[in-house]
């Protein structure tokens, strides 16, 4: 599936995110704890790893993530040069509340009145980056909700006299590397419903699901999923739903939505879309070894 998702003010955005990293000692990056690795956004990292700044990967969303997972990752994001890992549900404003000083402590020589750490925080967008900025902030102004992209600029805060906090817009890049990236953050929001076919980001779930949690689908639905491809499992939940077109055919994609709602929602229970195992057998299944690319690329001699 093709997700062509770069609107111009996100191009924009990258610019004015290369010049601000440029000023900032410290980076929060908010990810999403249920998919960690594909909502990392490539672009930051590298503009990050560039400018050599340490960050704080913050897992947000925790309380809908499967906390097996989310360990496995705590512990595979922290063994990175520069980076501290937590993973926090941001609804809860005091969890929100230990980050800048976790971010504070990386930079030990800033955290003065005369040389105020100046933090910048990245995310992508949905990922919940107004409800952390608003929990640290003590207020509701920043716009949240759950559409792709509702910052749009950048702001400055002064937290207290010791810390400045800038905040970017949600940040996309212009190619996702990896389909199963691009269903994962279309299955968690990060992307608006334009840019993909619904019922095909639910068969993705749905595989997910009857892979590692079919007691969470067979709770939740009333229905054993083994035996079910990922489309089954759909209109198992159409058929147990009730859910049937006018002339009495099932309502499949009333099916789909109904399992995206709920997985989004937390309905369906703690779900993690990757593990760092998961990923690094997706990326090496995707990229050949170096030695058959170069065989291939060679010319033929015979
Ligand atoms: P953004 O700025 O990064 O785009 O994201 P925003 O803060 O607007 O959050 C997007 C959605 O994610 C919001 O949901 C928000 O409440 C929810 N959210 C943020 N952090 C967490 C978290 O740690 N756990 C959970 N479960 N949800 C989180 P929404 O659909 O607008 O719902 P509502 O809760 O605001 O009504």
């Amino acid at each position: 599936m093709a997700i062509g998702w770069f609107p111009g003010h996100m191009a924009a955005a990258r610019k004015e995110a290369a010049k601000t990293l440029a000023e900032v000692d410290v980076v929060i990056e908010l990810l999403d704890a249920r998919l960690p690795g594909a909502s990392t956004n490539p672009m930051i990292e590298t503009l990050r790893l560039h400018r050599q700044r340490p960050c704080v990967k913050v897992l947000n969303k925790a309380d809908l993530a499967d906390p097996s997972a989310t360990a496995e990752w705590l512990k595979a994001l922290g063994a990175e040069a520069g980076v501290t890992a937590v993973a926090v549900s941001c609804k809860s404003v005091a969890s929100a509340r230990r980050i800048p000083g976790i971010a504070a402590g990386l930079v030990p020589h800033r955290d003065s009145k005369l040389k105020p750490v100046r933090i910048l925080v990245m995310g992508i967008p949905n990922v919940g980056k107004s409800t952390f900025v608003n929990a640290l902030l003590k207020r509701h102004a920043a716009a949240t909700g759950d559409q792709p992209a509702i910052t749009k600029h950048q702001s400055r805060y002064q937290l207290d006299p010791r810390t400045e906090l800038i905040d970017m817009p949600g940040l996309m890049w212009p190619k996702i590397a990896h389909a199963s990236d691009g269903l994962m953050l279309a299955a968690s929001h990060a992307i608006g419903p334009n840019a993909y076919v619904e019922e095909e980001v639910a068969e993705f779930l749905a595989g997910v699901l009857k892979e590692r949690y079919p007691a969470l689908v067979a709770a939740r639905y009333g229905e054993a999923v083994p035996s079910l491809d990922a489309p089954g499992v759909i209109e198992a939940i159409a058929r147990k739903r009730g859910f049937r077109l006018k002339g009495g055919d099932l309502d499949y994609r009333k099916g789909a939505l109904t399992l995206l709602a709920d997985y989004r929602s937390g309905t369906l229970g703690r779900v993690s879309l990757e593990t760092p195992q998961s990923r690094a057998a997706m990326i090496s299944a995707a990229s050949p070894p170096a030695d058959v690319e170069m065989k291939a690329r060679r010319p033929s001699l015979g």
